[in-house]
């Protein structure tokens, strides 16, 4: 049975949409992207022929499943797996499967910002897995964080999955990593997933398909404000622009005015001016490198134990533990 905030997600997002329209250079978090239609934008992204990430950590889950989990050096034959931002779960299956298969009693924990794909994903593995116990909680994983200590008194594995730190600035991401680190007890690892850089043209074309459904994954936040906030956007007065810096290694999203316009907000009772051309930041998706995910480890109190690379080298899983 998923634990439902949805109304303190409510609250949030209407006070983000206030302050974020607000600033001179306007944006909104991409945690929103995440309603029941962004959900299923975000399924037909990650089966895009361009969309590579998901495939290269399956494949990693899939070729070391065995290697990886012996290095989690489980204790009494039980784990506690807690999934920040699970999604579908779609690669965790396999992993999963595995700790079943070998006798391991798994409590399953996924988190998530949408209590859509919790139900979905929930009714999912009581089917396919049978002998797994899986307690879902729909909050902001930031938010879960704190009730940490209270989900799992086990030994548990946090996984942090599908490059989903690289919607994070680096200074969220370490704040992120240390509040993990400090509530780990001996024993306890972290699992995350980091999308490295590569030939910017791959990255460019994975957040620009031909196909237009990342488009539509962006633009999709307009009507869930439209719908969710009373505004009164007219969607196909802006557009999607995606840009990837190989130098940063950050890949942004944004949403373009295409003119001068006036949005109101019925909720926030609130209108905003949106000049011609004007920008809204909507995501930053951070590729990365094997140094400065060691650095990221080592500032937020973890030691790396191994990485787990796919065949490309496009795509890592690292294993932290926050104790020697
Ligand atoms: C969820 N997150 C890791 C995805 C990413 O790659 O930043 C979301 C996404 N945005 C556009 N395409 C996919």
């Amino acid at each position: 049975m998923s634990y439902t905030v949805n109304t303190k997600i409510q609250e949030a997002f209407a006070k983000d949409v206030q302050e974020g329209l607000s600033a001179k250079f306007k944006h909104i978090p991409s945690k929103y992207f995440y309603d029941k239609t962004g959900d299923s934008l975000f399924q037909a992204i990650m089966k895009m022929p361009e969309y590579y990430p998901t495939r290269c950590e399956y494949e990693v889950f899939k070729i070391q499943k065995k290697r990886l989990t012996a290095a989690f050096q489980i204790q009494n034959n039980e784990i506690d797996l807690i999934e920040l931002g699970a999604g579908d779960g779609y690669k965790t299956k396999v992993l999963l499967l595995h700790l079943i298969e070998t006798g391991i009693n798994v409590n399953y924990i996924p988190v998530d910002i949408s209590a859509n794909v919790l139900d979905i994903l929930e009714e999912g593995l009581r089917k396919e897995i049978p002998g797994l116990k899986v307690n879902g909680i729909n909050a902001d994983y930031f938010d879960a964080l704190s009730d940490l200590n209270m989900i799992s008194e086990k030994q548990k594995v946090i996984l942090f999955l599908g490059s989903n730190v690289g919607n994070l600035s680096n200074d969220s991401a370490i704040e992120f990593f240390s509040k993990i680190a400090s509530l780990c007890k001996k024993g306890d690892m972290l699992l995350t997933g980091f999308d490295f850089k590569k030939d910017p043209r791959v990255i460019q074309l994975a957040y620009d398909d031909p196909t237009g459904i990342t488009r539509n994954f962006n633009l999709n936040l307009l009507t869930r404000m439209n719908r969710e906030l009373g505004a009164n956007f007219i969607v196909d007065q802006f557009s999607h622009y995606p840009v990837y810096d190989p130098i940063s290694g950050t890949a942004k999203s944004f949403l373009v005015s295409l003119k001068k316009q006036g949005v109101n907000f019925q909720a926030l009772d609130k209108s905003f001016h949106f000049g011609k051309w004007e920008l809204v930041h909507t995501e930053i998706s951070q590729k990365y490198d094997l140094e400065i995910i060691s650095n990221l480890a080592e500032k937020s109190g973890f030691n790396l134990i191994n990485n787990y690379f796919d065949c490309r080298f496009f795509f890592v899983d690292s294993l932290w533990s926050s104790f020697e």
